[in-house]
């Protein structure tokens, strides 16, 4: 069976882009592979400076992606920071890596063009912490919005070099970018991103849910005239919940005319409402069995040291480190 593995960084609520462009990826795919899916709550260390967000937020995506369906007899889903050997390859990995393999990654050359305030050596090493993440592990996919491609092909490139360096210890990894996640549209019809302050939460409240639907940008066209569907960000959206039938029924009424995009948002609301309910249901329950929750990521914790206190073993050995722990 074929191995995956992806993080994400606990950094806010999660959205429909991060629902349709990764999440459901990741809990789809622990069907058919071997599935290592961690919260990589070190890399939010680059950003979180508030010791209380770092927990809730942690606690919050963990809550959601049990919620959403993640399994964790089928997903070894862990924390970051529960496992040591992390941060203890990327020092070693840090004293192979080229610095300019660093210098040309686009999330460091857009903090340096948007002028960010002292940039830190974290920010800049992160693409080898987030090689270690993947080569503890030896996974044959990594799934990934577009947006990491270039970070798992920098972890390729560390591969190599360590490989060439030492021995041959490290399996080189693939991105994988699921054709769908591509690029999830937001309320102003750019990228769905946090950062854009356009998105459409997931387990947001309905009265803030409704507001964000609401504030979907269309265009003047009046409510009796007819209205084109194809570049409609309310109909986009609508498109990716409803099923054939009533996508058809919604894509008539654009045409016919009489029928205002207030209507359309309604019948956007009502769908994402049903749509996430259960989701919604099991997160409450979730979030009131936090014993549980602590049981989920000790075991994710165990199972993924496992693998990565054997990879580290082997990675010590072929630098030269014999330090013997028994
Ligand atoms: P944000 O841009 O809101 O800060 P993140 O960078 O935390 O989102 O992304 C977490 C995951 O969700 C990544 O795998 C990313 O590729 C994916 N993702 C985020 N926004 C979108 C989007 N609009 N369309 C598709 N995938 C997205
Ligand atoms: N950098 C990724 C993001 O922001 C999160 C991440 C950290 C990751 N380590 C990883 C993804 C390892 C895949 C594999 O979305």
């Amino acid at each position: 069976m074929k191995r995956i593995l992806s993080g994400v960084q606990p950094s806010g609520n999660p959205h429909l882009g991060n629902y349709f462009g990764a999440m459901k990826h990741h809990i789809e795919m622990q069907d058919q592979y071997e599935s290592y899916i961690f919260i990589a709550d070190y890399h939010a260390l680059t950003t979180v400076r508030d010791p209380e967000k770092m927990k809730t937020s942690t606690l919050h995506l963990v809550l959601d992606y049990l919620a959403l369906g993640l399994d964790p007899e089928k997903t070894v889903f862990f924390r970051q920071s529960d496992v040591y050997e992390h941060t203890q390859l990327m020092w070693i990995l840090d004293c192979i890596t080229p610095h300019g393999f660093l210098e040309r990654a686009h999330a460091w050359k857009d903090a340096l063009a948007k002028g960010k305030k002292e940039p830190t050596a974290g920010l800049f090493g992160y693409p080898v912490l987030m090689a270690a993440d993947i080569l503890l592990y030896s996974p044959d996919l990594v799934p990934v919005g577009k947006d990491q491609k270039q970070h798992v092909e920098i972890a390729r490139d560390i591969a190599g070099k360590f490989n060439n360096t030492f021995e041959e210890v490290f399996k080189l990894p693939e991105p994988y970018i699921p054709e769908s996640s591509a690029l999830i549209k937001g309320t102003d019809g750019q990228k769905m991103s946090k950062s854009y302050g356009n998105v459409i939460e997931i387990f947001a409240d309905e009265k803030k849910l409704r507001k964000q639907i609401m504030s979907i940008q269309t265009n003047s066209t009046a409510l009796e005239d007819p209205k084109d569907p194809s570049t409609c960000n309310v109909f986009y959206l609508y498109s990716m919940f409803a099923n054939k039938q009533e996508i058809d029924d919604l894509r008539n009424k654009y045409k016919t005319g009489g029928y205002g995009y207030g209507s359309a948002k309604k019948l956007l609301l009502e769908k994402i409402i049903e749509f996430f309910k259960p989701y919604r249901k099991k997160r409450i329950e979730l979030a009131n069995n936090l014993d549980y929750i602590d049981k989920v990521l000790k075991d994710g914790a165990r199972k993924a040291r496992e693998k990565s206190e054997k990879m580290m073993e082997k990675v010590r050995k072929a630098v030269g480190y014999v330090n013997n722990f028994a």
